[in-house]
């Protein structure tokens, strides 16, 4: 297969709805007349995922680009595959859109796919994401490098709670706009250097990290033009905001727009067994979950963090 388009919309600049309000228009009424949508609409069934069908592909390319992310669902039958046998399905899965370069981190397995189980005690159970707790708003390594920036995410259910962990999934275009659309000057605010920076610290996949200093929205540049890209927490503790008026304003109106109870661009999604997400690094929680009181039936998720942007392939 070869790389015949990156799945994710590119401009000449970035649009601005002072600037360029004929192109700022068009890319908001292309990217709202996707809403409102209901979460079925996202499943992609994959018969075989070491080789999904080019129509299956095509299925799943056409949801991340309109909603940033696919939910796909592999064939009943590979439920049966003992779990340490999916990641090979997974990582060529995840292949097949391009996906090879994973930011493999100290907690991760060999393969670099990170087991995602509530664990009582030890290392990770310092870390909410080893927890029952909920998970606020964020992208997947908002902390990172600019060099392990984390572009694309795989993740997949082996076994859900048995109640809660669902996902709110937020396409990060979809905030732009409608950020652009309230007050431009928060685009401005969000976009300058240095506006969320995250201490240095141990991160929750176990490295010693220096300062991670950014903006929260960018615009990164590719031979087809620019791409938008995101690193957030809603967190509150650990993070040191550029302390200025308008960057308050902005995420008050982040907060407001994510945790818009009637927001048709909020979705929420429990991924059973057998099912996942594959997407851009989108905007996500973890609802809170309770788990079946017997280990090997808790919540398993596996989780693949990937360098690379996703691509459509032929
Ligand atoms: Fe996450």
């Amino acid at each position: 297969m070869r790389r015949v388009d990156l799945i994710k919309r590119a401009f000449a600049s970035p649009p601005d709805p002072r600037y360029s309000p004929t192109l700022w228009q068009r890319w908001w009424e292309e990217k709202s007349a996707n809403y409102p949508v209901t979460p079925d609409e996202l499943i992609v069934e994959i018969t075989n995922p070491e080789s999904p069908t080019p129509a299956e592909r095509r299925a799943v390319c056409e949801r991340i680009q309109r909603f940033g992310v696919a939910v796909y669902r592999f064939q009943p039958s590979l439920n049966r595959v003992a779990s340490s046998s999916l990641k090979p399905y997974l990582l060529r899965f995840a292949g097949a859109f391009g996906l090879k370069r994973l930011d493999a981190n100290l907690l991760a397995d060999d393969d670099g796919i990170t087991p995602i189980t509530v664990h009582e005690s030890g290392e990770r159970a310092r870390y909410i994401p080893y927890t029952n707790h909920p998970i606020q708003w964020h992208t997947d390594g908002y902390y990172n490098a600019p060099h392990r920036r984390v572009r694309s995410l795989v993740l997949h259910a082996v076994r859900p709670a048995l109640s809660g962990g669902e996902n709110r999934l937020f396409d990060p275009e979809m905030l732009y706009l409608l950020l652009g659309n309230e007050n431009p000057d928060y685009l401005d605010a969000l976009c300058a250097a240095e506006t969320m920076n995250i201490p240095p610290g141990r991160d929750p996949d176990g490295y010693e990290r220096d300062w991670s200093k950014g903006p929260v929205f960018f615009w990164e540049p590719y031979p087809e033009g620019v791409r938008l890209e995101m690193r957030y927490t809603a967190r509150q503790r650990n993070v040191a905001w550029r302390d200025d008026a308008t960057v308050a304003a902005a995420r008050a109106a982040v907060t407001r727009t994510l945790n818009d109870p009637a927001s048709p661009y909020c979705l929420k999604i429990r991924l059973e067994a057998g099912m996942g997400l594959i997407g851009h690094n989108i905007l996500h929680t973890r609802e809170p979950f309770v788990d079946a009181p017997e280990p090997e039936k808790r919540r398993l998720l596996f989780r693949g963090r990937f360098i690379d942007p996703l691509c459509a392939l032929e």
